[in-house]
């Protein structure tokens, strides 16, 4: 395990949450189907190493993504000894019933703030997933299951472009009426930046106060980790990821993975916050993610090591001309 860093920032939270979502976003759009062992492995290793909270598989339609039909197997060999909390996306009732059966600790209803990525993504209108949402609540109700609420292309949309704030707000209220307030904000295509991030948070803050938030970027134009600074600046204590940065969205072109998790990790380390992650053992995940993923993987950490990893002098030549 490695030393964290002091604490000469101040104003940050003391401790995050990190949430990976790889299992999850991160393989959804891999071509190649990974096997259910190799999947089982990802997610245990990652609680190994630490992580509590993880969005394993979605019960979503298995034509509209192929990669997620075997939820239910994946989610029957998962470690469930050390109270890892486990969450899977819902789209529907079907969905629903399927996620209840299978044992998730919560689900996770997902719509978009605009119009057209949602029609994309879902097939439906937004009215028409809100109302949708109702029916998804009352099964998870009688089963004693949490109900959390994404809310995708939060910081605009790869469609219509800047998607506004008011349209963000109202989706969190809607949640909040239905009695949802864990609350994650995507950023599906990597459209946020720093002052993106501090207007919604302190919005959502004021217009629906009970809602907990959680941050989700993609690292798609490189300021991903960034958006998580401007997160911790608003103090925002729940941030998701995946590991080795896998991921992107299906229904999106030239969509790119999301914040990569040891290296949010890393950066929480270094500014004092702790996560209860080890991050050696989180990168041992990531080399075996890429190992079955079968190609390089965008983190950065995972490739550079630990910035006190020291190499011997005699390992590169002396530059003498
Ligand atoms: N699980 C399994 N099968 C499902 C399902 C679910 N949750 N929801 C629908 N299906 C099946 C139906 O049984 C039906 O099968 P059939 O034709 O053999 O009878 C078929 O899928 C179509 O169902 P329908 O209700 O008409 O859905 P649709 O075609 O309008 O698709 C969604 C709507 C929401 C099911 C689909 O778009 C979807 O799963 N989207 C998820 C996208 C996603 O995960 N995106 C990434 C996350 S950001
Ligand atoms: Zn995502």
């Amino acid at each position: 395990m490695y030393e964290t860093g002091s604490r000469i920032l101040s104003g940050f939270p003391k401790k995050v949450s990190v949430i990976d979502v790889g299992p999850r976003d991160g393989l959804q759009s891999e071509p190649g189907y990974v096997s259910i062992s190799d999947k089982v492995a990802l997610v245990n290793g990652l609680i190994d190493a630490g992580v509590r909270h993880l969005e394993v598989t979605s019960f979503v339609s298995p034509r509209a993504v192929p990669q997620m039909q075997d939820a239910a197997e994946v989610l029957d060999g998962i470690d469930r000894s050390k109270g890892a909390v486990l969450t899977a996306l819902v789209p529907n009732e079907k969905g629903a019933e399927r996620a209840v059966e299978a044992g998730v600790d919560a689900m996770v209803v997902f719509m978009s703030a605009s119009e057209s990525h949602n029609l994309k993504n879902v097939n439906r209108t937004r009215d028409q997933s809100l109302a949708g949402f109702e029916a998804i609540c009352r099964i998870a109700e009688a089963a004693k299951i949490d109900v959390y609420g994404a809310i995708a292309t939060s910081f605009g949309c790869p469609f219509e472009g800047d998607v506004p704030v008011a349209d963000v707000v109202e989706i969190a209220r809607a949640y909040r009426d239905m009695g949802i307030t864990m609350l994650s904000l995507g950023d599906t295509t990597g459209m946020a930046t720093p002052p993106l991030v501090a207007e919604r948070v302190r919005a959502l803050g004021e217009a629906v106060p009970e809602a907990d938030i959680a941050l989700h970027f993609h690292n798609t134009r490189g300021v991903g980790l960034v958006c998580v600074y401007a997160g911790l600046m608003e103090g925002v204590t729940r941030f998701e990821a995946s590991v080795g940065g896998l991921g992107g969205c299906p229904f999106v072109p030239r969509a790119t993975g999301n914040i990569c998790t040891e290296d949010l990790v890393y950066m929480l380390d270094e500014c004092g916050v702790e996560t209860g992650i080890d991050l050696k053992k989180l990168i041992a995940v990531s080399q075996r993610a890429e190992g079955v993923i079968g190609r390089s993987l965008p983190g950065q950490v995972m490739k550079a090591g630990h910035r006190l990893d020291l190499h011997p002098m005699d390992a590169v030549r002396t530059a003498n001309g």
